[in-house]
């Protein structure tokens, strides 16, 4: 079965055997509840790499609300069990006092680009990411990381982060796996009643909708209001942004002259949904 490693050192032990082999690294940051989205960065690792870490982590320092991290889905067994059938070498698996032993005091703080979207409403949030992403890839000394652009706030902090720092390691965005209504995969739509499942979708219809008109030319201010009426009017309760954004600074776009996203959350009851789409230019 797949080799679990729970501390640097050990994750160390490999990585330095692998490397006196000349072998290339690759590692998959999560937190774990693994769905067909995270394995499909594995596998996108695996199809570049000689030896691909996965790492679960429930990084404490990012979540904003105590509920969402006590309630956040843990499923360490079957996660390895789909790193072994997809071909995973090491699944690499800290607990929060090796992460961040008594004395710790250093936050990764990435201005600018963490500020607006999700960075607006979760206070602290991409200072977690960036501390734990930044402390993943040195203990790992990958030679490439694989991201989601489910997440697309976050690839793009990251690379922000890797560049601004030196960290010496290839950032790869891979593409939102989708279920077949469209709904993002996330570790947290096991959440949704099955209710609130039926109506999900409509955030993504909405992002795809708002695109294709501004992308035909219509009004973008218009664009998204119509979407963010059409999400609340399909039953979320409340959209919390919906914005057009330059695609690599995330810079706010009033009219579409550059490749750009759509970015949005919304609430769907007490449940966060976060989704992007691209937008011209690509
Ligand atoms: P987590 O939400 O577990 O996601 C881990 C990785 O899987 C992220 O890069 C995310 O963008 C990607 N991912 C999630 N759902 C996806 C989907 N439907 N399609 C494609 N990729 C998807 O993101 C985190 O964990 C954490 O913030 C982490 C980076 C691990 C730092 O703690």
């Amino acid at each position: 079965s797949i080799a679990i490693e729970r501390t640097v050192a050990g994750l160390r032990g490999y990585v330095a055997d692998w490397r006196s082999k000349g072998q290339r690294i690759g590692v998959v940051p999560t937190m774990g509840a693994l769905h067909e989205g995270h394995l499909s960065l594995v596998r996108a690792a695996l199809e570049r790499m000689d030896r691909v870490i996965v790492t679960v982590f429930v990084n404490p320092k990012q979540f904003d609300n105590a509920d969402d991290l006590a309630t956040y889905p843990r499923t360490e067994r079957e996660d390895a069990e789909k790193l072994e059938t997809v071909g995973a070498h090491l699944l690499y698996c800290p607990d929060a006092g090796e992460m961040y032993p008594a004395g710790f005091s250093t936050t990764v703080s990435v201005s600018g680009i963490s500020e607006g979207l999700c960075g607006a409403h979760r206070p602290g949030h991409f200072d977690g990411v960036a501390t734990v992403v930044a402390k993943l890839l040195l203990q790992t000394g990958a030679d490439a990381a694989f991201f989601g652009e489910k997440d697309f706030q976050q690839l793009q902090v990251v690379r922000r982060m890797v560049a601004d720092m030196d960290i010496p390691v290839k950032i790869v965005g891979c593409p939102t796996v989708r279920e077949a209504d469209g709904l993002a995969l996330s570790s947290r739509n096991v959440r949704l009643s099955a209710e609130d499942r039926a109506i999900a979708p409509a955030l993504a219809r909405g992002l795809v909708e708002a695109a294709k008109r501004i992308e035909m030319g219509d009004d973008v201010a218009d664009s998204l209001a119509w979407a963010r009426r059409a999400i609340e009017a399909a039953g979320f309760r409340e959209v919390e942004y919906l914005e057009l954004r330059g695609e690599d600074d995330l810079a706010p776009m009033t009219s579409l002259n550059r490749p750009a996203r759509l970015l949005a959350a919304a609430w769907l009851g007490n449940t966060r949904l976060i989704d992007n789409v691209p937008i011209g230019g690509r």
